[in-house]
């Protein structure tokens, strides 16, 4: 007999015993998390297991410069502001006001806030004034997701060959594959085929199933 599909309480407790077993949030994390629905943000953070994934991402690059697109309240921040080695800096963009200030307390009570600069403003707006800075070592592009491919180029222009770039969200419980999904899954597949087409980029992507539900992340390197 095969196995029976994968059902919500099979993969949540997969994914509560990988997160206990390998990650082990602490204080600063948990309450990152909770400020979302305590400040009525969305509650969208990724998930834990791909929070400890960016951080190692940073660390096996060696990212002395990380670049993170869509803040929100900074869980995903904190995570890869605390890969950072000695002088280190992750310049984080966010368009909403609130959200914003929510982070910077976030980032405040982790202790990384001398790491961390929060741009406000839309990425559109704030990544061309990013260009006189030294390259970025990693991109974390997860925000409107009408607009990927102008952050998957951004990416391309801030980074240097060996930028490491990761796009969250580009399953999304299957959209991506629906032409009538409407324009968030539009503005995943044109990122995913802009990663498949652009020669500035090879590229791969996973898809997970953890307490957020189906979704998945791309991986990129900027060749
Ligand atoms: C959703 C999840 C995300 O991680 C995100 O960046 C945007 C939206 C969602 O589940 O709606
Ligand atoms: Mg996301």
């Amino acid at each position: 007999m095969t196995d029976p599909a994968p059902a919500p309480a099979s993969w949540l407790a997969v994914d509560t015993f990988l997160t206990d077993t390998l990650v082990g949030e602490d204080d600063a994390l948990r309450a990152a998390v909770a400020s979302l629905a305590a400040e009525g943000l969305p509650e969208i953070e990724v998930a834990p297991l791909n929070g400890k994934l960016l951080h190692l991402l940073a660390r096996i690059a060696g990212a002395r410069r990380v670049l993170e697109i869509g803040t929100l309240g900074a869980y995903s921040t904190i995570w890869l502001a605390r890969a950072l080695p000695e002088g280190g800096r992750v310049v984080t963009v966010e368009a909403e006001p609130h959200n914003a200030e929510v982070a910077r307390r976030n980032l405040e009570r982790a202790g990384v806030a001398d790491r961390v600069e929060v741009r406000l403003g839309r990425g559109e707006d704030v990544l061309p004034t990013l260009t006189q800075e030294e390259p970025f070592d990693l991109v974390f592009i997860d925000a409107d997701k009408e607009s990927n491919t102008l952050y998957l180029d951004w990416a391309a222009r801030l980074g240097r060959p060996g930028t490491v770039v990761v796009v969250d969200n580009v399953v999304r419980s299957g959209r991506v594959v629906k032409t009538d999904a409407g324009a968030q899954a539009d503005g995943v597949r044109a990122g995913l085929r802009m990663l498949a087409d652009d020669p500035r980029f090879d590229a791969t992507a996973l898809q997970t199933l953890d307490r957020k539900g189906w979704d998945g992340v791309a991986l990129a390197l900027v060749v």
